[in-house]
């Protein structure tokens, strides 16, 4: 057989096989961050669009080959015809058919969007409202929560993992502190730019709760440096007093080591170096909460976000993961990334600038294994 024939007899067998393995993969079941199992109203409007869409351009696909494949067999070449087919220009019923057809169809993808899109923008109201402020970071995601304030007016902090109650409208107002990111849950709302200076914002409800453990997850959705892969977050989503409990948890301080006690030797570690980027609220044996760390503001035409250089370590131990949602927190991976965080993740604490605000990551701070043992120990009773 000729080369060519080879070629086009492979072609055309693996071009039979090609559907089949496509199908197949589709039945891989879906990854976690799918937005077509949409867990609350606005994602199940995006959903819908989705679906909306796919149906109608299944339609068209369906019709357009449906008529192409018939062309091709009513007017294929038979045997002994040699006469020239009768030659036509133009068709008035189909021109303006097509036409039709079309801008009918356009209108029905379009009318749905362009409602869901205001949807979505609304700025929610009332005193139901939940809202929180959201500061992207190179490569980690601060929350605010402006609204849940200790008696001594802190607000309460936090990385990585937000925590809502279901049902209830939650309102993002966000900024970035060094370059544009971009904010995405699948299965809550589409992906929103959070732009350095300045402030956007997003509205996510939740139906239900999620299990203990299985949160729902997101992940910067912005090419934003290095470990922009890594920059992941996770939403829990509680009912109403499990929410509470949360909350009143977080806004308590966690304890200070007493000096000369066991767990105060990696106090002393870290309050000598991490709390150079981290802040952490601690109640020492006298009962005085003081919030060690620097305080920053990241500043936009807008609004201020209070921020800080590394994500509040306060209560780390109630996370179920650490470094942007990336790692499982156990003491193993937290050692090593004490040890040698870019062993974990791609970062330049090199480039590191607290002056100007400029933080490209955790640095090798040369502690021994004593002492990040010490430190470790020390973190884990932050819970
Ligand atoms: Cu932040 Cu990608």
């Amino acid at each position: 057989m000729p080369a060519r024939h080879q070629f086009i007899h492979r072609f055309s067998r693996f071009m039979r096989v090609a559907p089949v393995v496509l199908l197949l993969a589709a039945c891989s079941g879906s990854g976690p961050q799918t937005a077509l199992e949409p867990q609350g109203p606005i994602g199940r409007d995006i959903d819908g669009v989705w679906d909306l869409v796919l149906m109608l351009a299944t339609f068209v696909f369906v019709l357009v080959m449906g008529l192409m494949v018939w062309a091709m067999w009513r007017y294929r070449e038979r045997p002994g015809d040699d006469a020239e087919p009768k030659q036509l220009h133009g068709s008035s019923v189909i021109e303006i058919g097509g036409v039709h057809f079309s801008v009918v169809l356009q209108t029905d993808i379009t009318v749905p969007t362009v409602r869901g899109l205001l949807d979505i923008r609304q700025v929610p109201e009332g005193p139901d409202v939940l809202q929180i402020r959201v500061t992207g970071h190179q490569w980690w995601w601060e929350f605010e929560y402006v609204d849940e304030t200790a008696p001594d007016g802190r607000t309460l902090i936090t990385a990585n993992e937000l925590h809502i109650p279901e049902d209830v409208t939650v309102y993002l107002t966000m900024t970035s502190a060094d370059v544009i990111h971009s904010f995405w849950v699948p299965a809550l709302n589409g992906k929103r730019d959070v732009v350095p200076g300045r402030v956007t914002n997003l509205t996510l409800i939740a139906d239900d709760p999620t299990p203990p453990g299985e949160p729902l997850p997101g992940q910067c959705a912005e090419f934003c440096g290095l470990a922009h892969a890594d920059m992941r977050l996770k939403v829990h989503v509680h009912d109403a007093a499990n929410y509470a409990t949360w909350v009143d948890e977080q806004l308590a301080p966690s304890a200070q080591p007493a000096p000369e006690t066991p767990l105060d030797a990696g106090w002393q570690t870290f309050s000598a170096l991490c709390t150079a980027c981290h802040q952490v609220t601690l109640e020492d044996v006298e009962g005085e909460v003081t919030t060690h760390g620097p305080e920053r503001y990241v500043t936009t035409d807008d609004l201020d976000f209070r921020s800080s250089f590394g994500p509040n370590l306060t209560h780390l131990y109630s996370r179920d993961t650490f470094g942007s949602g990336t790692f499982t927190l156990n003491e193993d991976h937290l050692s090593q990334w004490i040890d040698n965080p870019a062993s974990l993740k791609p970062m330049r604490a090199d480039r590191n600038d607290l002056a100007t605000g400029r933080v490209l990551g955790m640095p090798d701070l040369g502690l021994s294994p004593t002492e990040i043992a010490e430190v470790v120990d020390l973190l884990e009773t932050w819970r």
